[in-house]
């Protein structure tokens, strides 16, 4: 009986441009954006720990120093906050690196697409499974469940496949999407005969769009090795993805939870505001304010 590999590692392809933030990402990465009171990539490696990962890979690139920097240990500032014995702020500033945590770097020295930034994390997973997260698409699980990386590592542990988050997306948006197409296979679960990247409306297998959550396989590595460039001149994971499967079934997981492109700036704010309206210490006063609003 074959056993039950675990996911120990995530990757995080913090890498790319950034270019429909601009001008904030100017010179600081889209990742350190803050929905309400922590960055992008904070609420990404979060959910990675709660799925029980503990080595976090990012691959980065220029601009990107202020992600390092905060994984690190602000030594200055605890030292500041503990000689001023503001303990609540220390443990707040702490916890952003658990002790159990281990993280990783490596530069992609240019942004030749998310297929590449994977590639550039094949020395630092080795040969296992892993997840990919996009810390521009933050993922909330159901009030009170399991966050979406959990529930596609626990879907793992049953299948042993890769595994990609999909959502239903409306017919005019395929164009932004990697697309599946395949047969049901029990609950939550899509056996994949096919995935295209940004394919117009008209030649879309379906509307179920990959948000930016995966479980992989490391035969992953050598598809992303041995293909051309595709859609805009970039190595995609879609393609890499369609070429696993003529050796591996593929699942895409229709996960539980909300997903906000952050990456765009409608799906930032949107972010935003239902953060803000959770959040136990602003989320009154915020939704009175919004009360007060003449819309
Ligand atoms: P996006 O398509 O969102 O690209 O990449 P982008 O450059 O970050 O943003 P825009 O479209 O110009 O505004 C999806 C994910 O893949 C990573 C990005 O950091 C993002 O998390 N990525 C993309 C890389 O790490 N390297 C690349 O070469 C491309």
């Amino acid at each position: 009986m074959s056993t039950v590999q675990k996911i120990h590692t995530a990757v995080f392809p913090v890498a790319g441009l950034g270019t429909r933030f601009l001008p904030a990402t100017k010179a600081a990465p889209k990742e350190m954006l803050p929905v309400v009171d922590k960055p992008l990539i904070q609420y990404a490696v979060e959910e990675a720990y709660a799925a029980g990962v503990r080595h976090m890979v990012f691959v980065t690139g220029r601009s990107k120093r202020a992600i390092e920097d905060h994984f690190d240990t602000a030594y200055e500032l605890e030292n500041e906050l503990s000689t001023a014995h503001k303990d609540e702020l220390l443990a707040l500033v702490r916890s952003v690196q658990p002790a159990d945590m281990v993280c990783s770097y490596v530069r992609q020295a240019r942004s030749l697409g998310l297929g590449h930034a994977v590639l550039c994390a094949e020395r630092l997973v080795g040969n296992e499974p892993f997840a990919v997260l996009l810390a521009d698409d933050l993922m909330t699980g159901p009030p009170g469940g399991s966050g979406v990386l959990s529930q596609m590592v626990a879907a793992f542990e049953k299948m042993g496949r890769s595994m990609l988050a999909v959502q239903e997306v409306p017919a005019d948006q395929v164009r932004r999407y990697g697309i599946v197409a395949g047969e049901p296979a029990g609950r939550n679960l899509i056996r994949l005969e096919k995935i295209v990247e940004k394919p117009a409306p008209e030649e879309a297998p379906s509307r179920m769009g990959v948000a930016g959550r995966y479980i992989l396989t490391p035969r992953i590595f050598q598809e992303i090795r041995n293909q051309p460039t595709g859609v805009g001149g970039e190595i995609q994971l879609t393609d890499a993805i369609s070429r696993l499967l003529a050796h591996e079934a593929v699942y895409a997981f229709q996960y539980e939870g909300k997903r906000y492109d952050c990456g765009s700036k409608e799906g930032f704010l949107e972010a935003t505001v239902e953060l803000a309206l959770q959040h136990p210490q602003v989320g009154a006063h915020f939704r009175d304010y919004l009360r007060s609003l003449t819309l």
